[in-house]
């Protein structure tokens, strides 16, 4: 059985976390503040990402300042928050999107730019462009595994449960909601839906999740000792 999109919908209505790169309900964050947040929270969490986030903001307001500055200037804005290359990136593709002239909006032309890979270029034209597509990240992969039920260890079954996170996303009201839509799954696998101990009690979904149903949820998604 699909999830009700507008159970989750008015979950993250009541329940959706405050965060700096989150704009107040029916506003959007601007792109440049969007893929800032998604690039800062590919490493690192989310309570490390905030102050560096508002930080890097007050010193590059715009994606032309940053574009503009000394690369060891930005490097040195990215201090502690490690894995440097995506600062080189970040840079890099700074200068690419001033050089355009304008944001690309869709998943194909976000893929192009230097440090976006799948999952960041749906997450930014879902959340920045409200393109209809589902981020699916470590928190997404765990919500779908126990809605389905899907058994299958983590690496081998991440096509599958991509598949399974599309379908999520057939109603129309995620359709016509997909920004909010893709946040309310990160908020539904960070708050409800937690690697240990999900509270159920309280979740949207529990009335259609499979692994819910067979008292299983705990247990997934299953993993393949590395
Ligand atoms: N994890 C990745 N992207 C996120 C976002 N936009 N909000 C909260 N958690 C996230």
């Amino acid at each position: 059985m699909i999830p009700s999109a507008s159970a989750l919908l008015d979950w993250y209505e009541r329940h959706r976390r405050d965060l700096p790169w989150r704009a107040p309900p029916g506003g959007r964050t601007p792109p440049y503040h969007v893929w800032l947040s998604e690039i800062m929270l590919q490493q690192t969490t989310v309570v490390t990402v905030k102050p560096y986030y508002s930080r890097f903001l007050s010193r590059y307001p715009t994606i032309e300042a940053l574009a503009k500055a000394p690369q060891e200037d930005v490097l040195a804005a990215w201090a502690g928050l490690g894995y440097y290359t995506r600062a080189r990136n970040l840079h890099a593709c700074a200068q690419q999107i001033a050089a355009l002239g304008a944001f690309p909006s869709t998943v194909p032309a976000l893929r192009a730019l230097p440090g976006i890979g799948d999952y960041t270029a749906r997450a930014i034209a879902a959340i920045a462009f409200g393109v209809p597509v589902v981020p699916v990240d470590g928190n997404v992969e765990r919500v779908t595994s126990r809605l389905f039920a899907i058994d299958t260890p983590l690496p081998a079954a991440r096509r599958l449960l991509a598949q399974q996170a599309a379908i999520l996303n057939t109603e129309p009201a995620a359709q016509a909601n997909a920004s909010d839509f893709a946040q309310a799954l990160f908020d539904l696998g960070a708050t409800i839906c937690t690697p240990r101990a999900p509270t159920c009690i309280l979740c949207p979904w529990q009335p259609r999740c499979s692994a819910y149903a067979q008292g299983i949820a705990e247990k997934l998604p299953v993993k393949t000792p590395r």
